[in-house]
């Protein structure tokens, strides 16, 4: 397979066309971004150590029996996906009260929340991709009931398989985002990418971060980190 045409290059990624029609090149990038965007630097590794991580959740989260775009792993830096139409929400899960619902609500710092919480945030860059609840989301058409009732759903789902598998290496899955997409045969997946990018978590024994809340907080540098959660992941007894 060849990657052809730049589809789209991303904070994290670059999508590329490849010459099977259907299926994309998905590139992880040494870069790491903060603030929508506003801070970026080069992190050397990091695209490789994301791309492993995604890599083996996604097989886990397949394995769980939960659709994906996921196809197979490439390269060091690239995974091949199924092409889809991208719901343009992003869904916040927590399980603990950290970063912006801490700040928001005043909670005190992972403080258990059951049922766990689901937000959805509009993806656009010119509004700074604001918070938006299901009513709204059906009035502005970006997605149907059925969509948003099965978006719950499977986010409930990949919470599951990722909280045990995480807890089963000694990690506490604080929060993560997730993004769906359609494949042309309608049916919905989870697309995007699952690495310590887009999730916070906490190491159960010494209650060190082991995601980008290190690049965030100027904590010192994050590939160590981000090695740490490989590790514990490959070793996992059912990844
Ligand atoms: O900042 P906040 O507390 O709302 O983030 C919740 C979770 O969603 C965190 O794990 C964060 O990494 C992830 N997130 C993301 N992309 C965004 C916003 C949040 O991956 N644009």
């Amino acid at each position: 397979m060849e990657k052809t045409e730049l589809l789209y290059s991303g904070k994290a990624k670059d999508m590329y066309l490849t010459d099977v029609p259907g299926v994309l090149w998905a590139a992880y990038k040494d870069q790491a971004t903060a603030l929508n965007g506003k801070q970026k630097v080069q992190i050397e590794g990091k695209g490789t150590l994301n791309r492993q991580i995604s890599g083996l959740l996604f097989e886990a989260v397949e394995a769980a029996g939960i659709p994906t775009h996921f196809i197979k792993n490439w390269d060091d830096q690239t995974m091949i996906v199924r092409q889809c139409t991208m719901v343009p929400l992003e869904v916040v899960v927590r399980n603990y009260a950290s970063g912006s619902f801490e700040r928001k609500f005043h909670t005190a710092p992972l403080l258990p929340l059951a049922p766990a919480v689901h937000e959805f945030y509009y993806k656009s860059d010119a509004l700074d991709d604001p918070f938006i609840n299901d009513e709204q989301i059906t009035a502005l058409g970006f997605a149907d009931a059925s969509t948003l009732a099965a978006t719950h759903q499977l986010a409930d789902r990949v919470n599951a398989v990722l909280t045990a598998l995480f807890a089963s290496v000694g990690i506490k899955l604080v929060d993560f985002k997730l993004e769906f997409g359609r494949l042309p045969n309608g049916r919905l997946v989870l697309a995007d990418e699952l690495s310590p990018d887009n999730m916070r978590l906490i190491d159960e024994q010494s209650g060190r971060s082991l995601d980008k809340d290190i690049f965030r907080h100027h904590e010192g540098p994050l590939t160590p980190a981000y090695q740490v959660v490989l590790d514990r992941l490959k070793g996992a007894a059912h990844v």
